[in-house]
Order: C-alpha cells, then sequence, then structure tokens
C-alpha cells in the first residue's frame, strides 16, 4: 500500500517539501509517492493521503484547493491530512499554526484527520510581483526535515493504530 502526497506549488518550494514528507514515510517502511496535484488523479486505493499547498497572501494553492475539492467522496473515505507551506520564518516550528479558514473548511468537506503548517521558502533571485520584492528581505529556506519527520511519525502512528 502507498501514500500519496499530494501538492501544490508556484515556485516548487512545496514540491521539495512533499518529497522531504514522502521520503520520511519511507524511511519508516512505508511506500510514498510525491505527485503534483495536478497530476494526481483519483487517490482512491491508496492507504493515506497528504495534500500540501503553499500559502500565497493567504490562499491556499489553487492545484491543492482543486484537488481536493475535485477528489472529496474519495479522500472522505481515505485518511487524509493537509499541510500548508508557508511562514518566511521559523514560526511553524515555534507551535501548531492553524490552517487558515479555507483550508479548516477543506478539512471538514474531507473529513481530513489533521493540518500542519511548515516553514516555506523563497530564493533570493525568485521573480515576479511581489515575489521579488519580497526577496530582498524575506527570501531563505525555512523547510525543516526534523519537523517534517517528527509529524510524518505521529501520522505513522495514528495510521498504525486504524
Ligand atoms: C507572493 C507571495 C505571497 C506569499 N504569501 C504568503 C502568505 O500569505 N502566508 C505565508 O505564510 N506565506 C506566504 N508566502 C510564502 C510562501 O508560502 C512560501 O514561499 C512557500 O514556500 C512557497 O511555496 P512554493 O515554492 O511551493 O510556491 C508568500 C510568498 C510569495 C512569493
Amino acid at each position: 500500500m502507498t501514500i500519496l502526497v499530494a501538492y501544490g506549488t508556484s515556485r516548487q518550494g512545496t514540491a521539495g517539501l512533499a518529497e522531504m514528507i514522502a521520503e520520511a514515510f519511507v524511511r519508516l517502511g512505508r511506500g510514498a509517492v510525491a505527485v503534483p496535484a495536478r497530476a494526481a488523479g483519483d487517490p482512491t486505493g491508496y492507504e493515506a493521503v497528504v495534500v500540501a499547498g503553499s500559502l500565497s497572501a493567504g490562499r491556499w494553492h489553487r492545484d491543492a484547493r482543486r484537488w481536493v475539492r475535485s477528489h472529496a467522496a474519495a479522500l472522505r473515505a481515505t485518511p487524509t491530512w493537509l499541510v500548508t507551506s508557508g511562514p518566511l520564518d521559523d514560526s511553524a516550528r515555534g507551535g501548531a499554526i492553524p490552517p487558515v479558514p479555507h483550508v479548516a473548511a477543506a478539512m471538514d468537506l474531507v473529513r481530513a484527520r489533521g493540518h500542519m503548517t511548515f516553514g516555506g521558502c523563497l530564493a533570493p533571485d525568485a521573480r515576479g510581483f511581489p515575489a521579488a520584492a519580497m526577496a530582498r528581505t524575506r527570501a531563505g529556506d525555512w523547510r525543516d526535515p526534523d519537523h517534517v519527520r517528527e509529524w510524518v511519525a505521529s501520522v505513522d502512528a495514528e495510521l498504525s493504530a486504524l
């Protein structure tokens, strides 16, 4: 059985986070794949699903939103967790940052078992408006493999108890 980590990304930071999540499951002996939400298709048949999306101006990534809406019934029948990747500082490490309201609504829609916010990343040479301006003062990588592994271990324990 395989765990699907479906993700929505604008600048690939959440793709890397999704790979970290999948890798952490594999280290615990589970099968896991990270796939862009646009290419993920029907999640029926996966052991569990994690949906990760980046935040931009308070909005969860459109690909993650759309995929969750399109596959809500299948996700309700599968243990599902939602992930937000965002803060460009270490605040995600300081305590559980709650989901933004429409991610909370998506959790209700699919009866998600939980949510976690992980730190984001922004390259110093990010292009486009307003990313390039933000990058002048806030570029960096706050994705934390230890934080990811801790959270994946808690999901793994929950799956084992099902
Ligand atoms: C234009 C822009 C807007 C952003 N808005 C938010 C935000 O509202 N909240 C937040 O926590 N992070 C915000 N971020 C940080 C991103 O969520 C972070 O850089 C994330 O890792 C981006 O993921 P991606 O590379 O997969 O697109 C923003 C970043 C950019 C470039």
